[in-house]
């Protein structure tokens, strides 16, 4: 009996003694943040996407608060969501999402300015050289003018590869070849110098790979001429065994650029090791500076198929969050 209420008060101790701020268990759903994992490592943030569709749904912003550091808007920064006719800007969606940011001390990536998709046809059907630049460099500047000061970096230009490593068939690039890079990364520069700029794509997910190289040789040579690109983002949507070849496609985009990151991880039916790997691919290079998964619940994914996310339906951390967390902190620091 007296043992059990020394227990009892001890326990009472180290409960009082914890961090006022410190969330609750069932806020977290899990032992530990990954976010703060990873700023004990020297890292920036463990990130996800939302918006405030999912905010405003279930345990997404408890989850998020207790778990990640830096949120990505999924869609409310595209340019079909911020200036869907021509020079009428509308940011309701993305200034909650960057208000909810703010208030809970979350870094931002701000996506994207100059992609081919979600572009409305206002914009691709532009044929002249001297409207496409006007256009590109008024949404480039009203975003990043509207966001100065509170976003961490921006994916300037999304998806301009082919899986070759050629450029792709866009508006942008049609129009104005391959200069539009230089045009988009100028822009946002003189607009957000303090914001880090980035080049984003998908499938850069090994070193081999003809649209890894091609990333890496143009991203070389244009940071040569002197176009202000900060980083390259590989997005990461991987499935069951591609994690193996992430941290060589890693250590190639990495050192192409001052910095890098995984900017939209999900794996379908991934193994333990898939994402061990892609965690890792991240803690061995010293200028990766975080991780963001796209999405928080696996059936909220874009691509549901395979729980490719960290939490399930239920809002349940799974193994697989226990996974990135002790590889996190088996990691060396930066
Ligand atoms: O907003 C409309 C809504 O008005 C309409 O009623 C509804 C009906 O389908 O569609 C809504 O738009 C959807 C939009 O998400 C917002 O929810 C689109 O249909 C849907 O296609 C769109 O999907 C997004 C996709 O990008 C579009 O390309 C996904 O949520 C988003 O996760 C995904 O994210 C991309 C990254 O930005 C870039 N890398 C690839 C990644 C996955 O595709």
């Amino acid at each position: 009996m007296k043992f059990s209420v020394i227990a009892l008060l001890s326990a009472s101790a180290l409960v009082s003694a914890a961090p006022v701020a410190e969330p609750a268990l069932d806020e977290r759903q899990a032992a530990q943040s990954i976010h703060e994992a990873m700023v004990a490592k020297g890292k920036k943030y463990f990130g996800t996407c939302a918006d405030q569709g999912r905010l405003n749904t279930g345990s997404n912003s408890a989850i998020i608060k207790a778990n990640f550091g830096q949120v990505t808007p999924e869609n409310s920064m595209k340019w079909d969501a911020t200036e869907s006719s021509k020079g009428n800007f509308n940011f309701g969606q993305a200034d909650q999402l960057v208000s909810f940011a703010t208030t809970n001390n979350k870094l931002i990536r701000g996506h994207t300015t100059v992609w081919h998709s979600q572009l409305p046809g206002w914009v691709s059907s532009i044929r002249d050289k001297a409207t496409l630049t006007q256009v590109m460099q008024n949404h480039i500047t009203t975003l990043l003018t509207h966001f100065k000061g509170k976003v961490y970096a921006w994916d300037v230009i999304n998806e301009m590869l082919n899986e070759d490593g050629s450029f792709r068939s866009s508006v942008f690039y049609n129009v104005l070849g391959e200069d539009f890079v230089r045009i988009a990364f100028e822009t946002a520069k003189a607009a957000d110098p303090d914001a880090k700029r980035y080049i984003n794509d998908y499938n850069l997910d090994q070193a081999s790979y003809a649209k890894t190289q091609g990333m890496v040789r143009n991203v070389k040579k244009w940071i040569a001429a002197g176009i202000p690109i900060d980083g390259i983002g590989s997005q990461g949507h991987l499935t069951s065994g591609q994690g193996a070849n992430a941290p060589a496609a890693m250590a190639a985009l990495c050192g192409a650029a001052s910095e890098c990151a995984l900017t939209e991880v999900d794996i379908q039916n991934a193994s333990g090791s898939d994402w061990t790997n892609v965690v890792n691919a991240c803690m061995q290079q010293k200028n990766c500076v975080g991780i963001t998964v796209w999405g928080v619940r696996d059936n909220d994914s874009w691509r549901p198929q395979g729980n490719p996310l960290l939490f399930d339906s239920s809002y349940k951390a799974k193994s697989a969050y226990t996974t990135v967390l002790n590889a996190i902190n088996a990691a060396s620091s930066s």
